[in-house]
């Protein structure tokens, strides 16, 4: 119905939201705003909020988009089950259509929100590969610290059904198929990564992961942080302030090609730290793949840990 803009920001619920605040700074984010009952933390990037955990008992509760304009808000405010255009009364104002996806997931597609002065975060020149004087002369000294969000880049979620999620997915916001993989048949498929469709304009490798499960929920959140060093000492310092567990990484994906490193919120919400994913744009047909060794795991890095493999099944 609607080709989406990008995915804007996640809503949880947690019991205890000074807890949530003091995980989500360790692994990088900035509170933006903070009510009796929420939590709005932002990036270092324009969006007002990209992360919202509302005070209740643990849950996942859904994922917002930003509409690419207001009348495309109009229109998807004519989907099946979907809410006519509303105001929003939250921090960062705007205006939202709100839908839920075939597995319960609550939907919101949002416009017109309230943008921030971006944060500044330092450069990262590099001496590398065929650009190895880059920064000849000048000395590298990095911080250790929290590392820096820009953004909520992608999301993953787990469905008893991937085809009807994946279908809807595609024709109610407009997302396309980068790669799928799939056991046996190529219907059978057990993950798909779909990106938003911009055309000839490069985005990245997804923006949308299904995966196949016994459940139907989340899967994982995935913020883009300034780049790789940024990600390892956002490592360092998630494991010096004990804060969250970690999961799985650092490596490189397969798939996407993301640098990773996997942390579990103290509610058992899976938060990914990733840099440097492939982007594709309309000249890149759906790839499938089969299910085996080169398309799960990583390019360099640790295999999953099995503890990983059962948070996200
Ligand atoms: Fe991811």
């Amino acid at each position: 119905m609607i080709n989406i803009a990008d995915v804007a920001y996640s809503r949880l619920q947690a019991p205890d939201l000074d807890r949530m605040e003091a995980f989500l700074t360790d692994f990088g984010l900035v509170r933006a705003a903070r009510t009796k009952t929420a939590l709005y933390m932002r990036g270092t990037g324009p969006g007002h909020h990209i992360h919202i955990t509302e005070l209740g008992e643990p849950k996942f509760i859904g994922l917002a988009f930003h509409a690419q304009n207001a009348d495309d808000l109009i229109q998807i405010s004519k989907a099946d089950g979907a809410t006519p255009v509303e105001t929003m009364d939250e921090p960062g104002g705007g205006q939202r259509v709100r839908l839920t996806d075939p597995n319960g997931i609550s939907i919101e597609v949002v416009h017109g929100m309230a943008k921030l002065e971006p944060l500044g975060v330092r450069a990262n020149v590099m001496n590398t590969g065929d650009a190895s004087r880059r920064r000849a002369g000048t000395r590298k000294i990095l911080k250790a610290g929290p590392a820096h969000v820009k953004r909520l880049g992608h999301f993953g979620i787990v469905s008893p059904d991937p085809a009807a999620t994946v279908a809807w997915y595609r024709s109610t916001l407009g997302f396309v198929g980068s790669d799928e993989i799939y056991v046996d048949t190529e219907d059978n498929v057990m993950a798909s990564f779909n990106r938003v469709d911009h055309g000839a304009e490069y985005v990245d490798h997804h923006t949308f992961l299904c995966v196949h499960g016994m459940r139907a929920g989340l899967n994982h959140l995935a913020f883009e942080v300034a780049d790789t060093d940024d990600l390892l000492i956002g490592h360092d310092h998630m494991k010096a302030a004990n804060s969250g567990s970690h999961m799985w990484g650092p490596g490189r994906h397969v798939i996407g090609a993301q640098v990773f490193d996997y942390w579990l919120c103290p509610w058992g919400h899976l938060h990914e730290h990733w840099t440097d994913s492939d982007m594709l744009n309309h000249d890149h047909p759906l790839a499938l793949h089969p299910r085996g060794e080169g398309v799960v795991g990583s390019q360099w890095g640790p295999p999953p840990t099995q503890a990983f493999v059962d948070q996200v099944s």
